[in-house]
């Protein structure tokens, strides 16, 4: 890579860091506006560098305290995020020592931050010459890369599994293959990937799922684009099997969006499925996925609380409520969550969650049930929202119905559900709740 061009992908990563850690952005939406700006050979070390940062921000944040006396005045922040990334090139990459000083020096010209090039310069050497990467981290922030609020919260719900939650956080995250089961069987989807020379594993309990060795892109699997197979991880496949595990109807997918467990349940159930979202950008790409799948639901952006705005009145034998969540359960995908949540949002999740099941409990046919899934792993959000609402529902009771053997083997139960750990099997952190009105 030539230095200008070196240059231009440091200061685009910069950006992307900057943008999450000092405006609450998405870095997956910085991502993808940046990494257009950028030749195509130069966007995965873009990204890699990108996320790598954010993943283990706490701890640069620690090193800039040691490194660097005076913050830079606000407008200039983004040197900060240059500095992060100088440090993890320094240490989680293979790049020479001369390279990474030059090309990030470079970079902050590049940002219009010449004046600080000097001292980008002076702090990268310092911080080998002092050998600040084997010191021991004065705050557990540092030491684990996580808040101190997330981390009090998971010794709070999880004395003795806290330290293995933050470790799957930190860790990279498998892929994991959801078969479309209308056209192959798994064994049949897998000899395809053997001739094609890719790795992958089963997990017992998990009729459809595939997890692959190695990531790769989607173009590379066979029948990507015609619809034979999608990305989904092993955990939210459960969502699916369990709800239809003793048959369908008329199924509502109350939080859709983006369609991965919308196109699951079409996919191995006899089923006839509304699907809802309340974010119409983010409903197109059920759309989408369902297109690419050759399957069909009823799409309806919505609020899916505000019944009048969307509900014929025509009840449901089966509810999906995949709920807006902290997302504490999937950090390792997405880690710009330990940036983006505050303590305060858990609390007004848990109150929406509340509402979704009051309002959508309604719409449910006596006799049907209801599945309240998040991919959160506090008990804020799970199983204090699952009991909160037994106790106040008089027809309202948790499921006769378990999930899987093999599953529930891997699960904890945690108030009327299961809480599926992060990490467990190599699968995103789930909590499922199963609640069946009575007839
Ligand atoms: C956990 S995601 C759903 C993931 C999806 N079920 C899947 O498997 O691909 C939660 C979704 O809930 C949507 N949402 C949040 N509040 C909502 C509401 N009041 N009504 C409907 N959808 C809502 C968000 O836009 C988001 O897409």
């Amino acid at each position: 890579v030539s230095d200008k061009r070196g240059a231009r992908v440091r200061a685009a990563a910069a950006e992307a860091v900057h943008a999450v850690a000092e405006h609450g952005r998405s870095l997956d939406a910085e991502l993808r506006r940046l990494e257009v700006t950028l030749p195509a050979q130069d966007q995965p070390l873009f990204r890699n560098l990108a996320y790598g940062v954010v993943r283990r921000w706490y701890l640069y944040r620690e090193w800039l305290d040691v490194l660097v006396d005076r913050r830079p005045r606000r407008r200039d922040r983004i040197v900060e995020a240059l500095l992060c990334l100088g440090f993890h090139q320094l240490t989680a990459t293979r790049i020479p020592d001369h390279a990474v000083v030059s090309a990030t020096v470079e970079a902050a010209r590049l940002l219009g931050k010449r004046s600080y090039a000097g001292l980008i310069n002076a702090v990268l050497r310092r911080f080998r010459r002092e050998d600040v990467e084997h010191r021991e981290p004065d705050s557990d922030e540092a030491r684990y890369n996580h808040p101190d609020w997330l981390l009090a919260r998971f010794r709070t719900d999880w004395p003795d599994d806290a330290a293995s939650i933050v470790e799957a956080n930190n860790a990279r995250a498998p892929m994991w293959l959801r078969i479309n089961r209308l056209r192959f069987s798994l064994a049949e989807y897998e000899s395809r990937l053997t001739e094609a020379g890719i790795a992958s594993s089963r997990l017992a309990g998990l009729p459809s799922a595939l997890r692959l060795g190695e990531p790769l892109p989607v173009a590379d699997l066979p029948g990507f684009a015609a619809g034979d197979v999608s990305v989904q991880d092993g955990g939210a496949q459960v969502a699916a099997d369990w709800l239809l595990a003793d048959g369908g109807g008329r199924v509502l997918d109350a939080c859709a969006a983006p369609g991965g467990k919308t196109a699951h349940l079409l996919e191995i159930g006899e089923v006839e499925v509304d699907a809802i979202d309340v974010d119409d950008a983010r409903l197109a790409a059920v759309d989408e996925n369902l297109s690419r799948l050759g399957l069909d639901a009823t799409l309806r952006a919505a609020d899916a609380g505000e019944l009048g705005s969307w509900w014929d009145g025509r009840p449901y034998d089966r509810i999906l409520l995949d709920a807006p969540c902290s997302a504490t359960g999937v950090i390792r995908r997405h880690t710009d969550i330990k940036l983006l949540r505050r303590d305060s949002d858990i609390a007004s999740l848990a109150r929406t969650q509340a509402t979704l099941l009051d309002r959508l409990w309604q719409t449910l046919k006596p006799g049907g049930r209801l599945l309240y899934v998040t991919c959160s792993v506090l008990a804020e959000e799970n199983e204090s929202v699952a009991a909160g609402f037994l106790e106040r529902t008089a027809d309202a009771s948790v499921s006769s119905l378990l999930p899987n053997n093999n599953i529930r083997a891997l699960m904890q139960s945690r108030g009327p559900g299961y809480q599926l750990r992060t990490g467990t099997g190599g699968m995103d952190g789930f909590y499922f709740a199963a609640i069946d009105k009575r007839g």
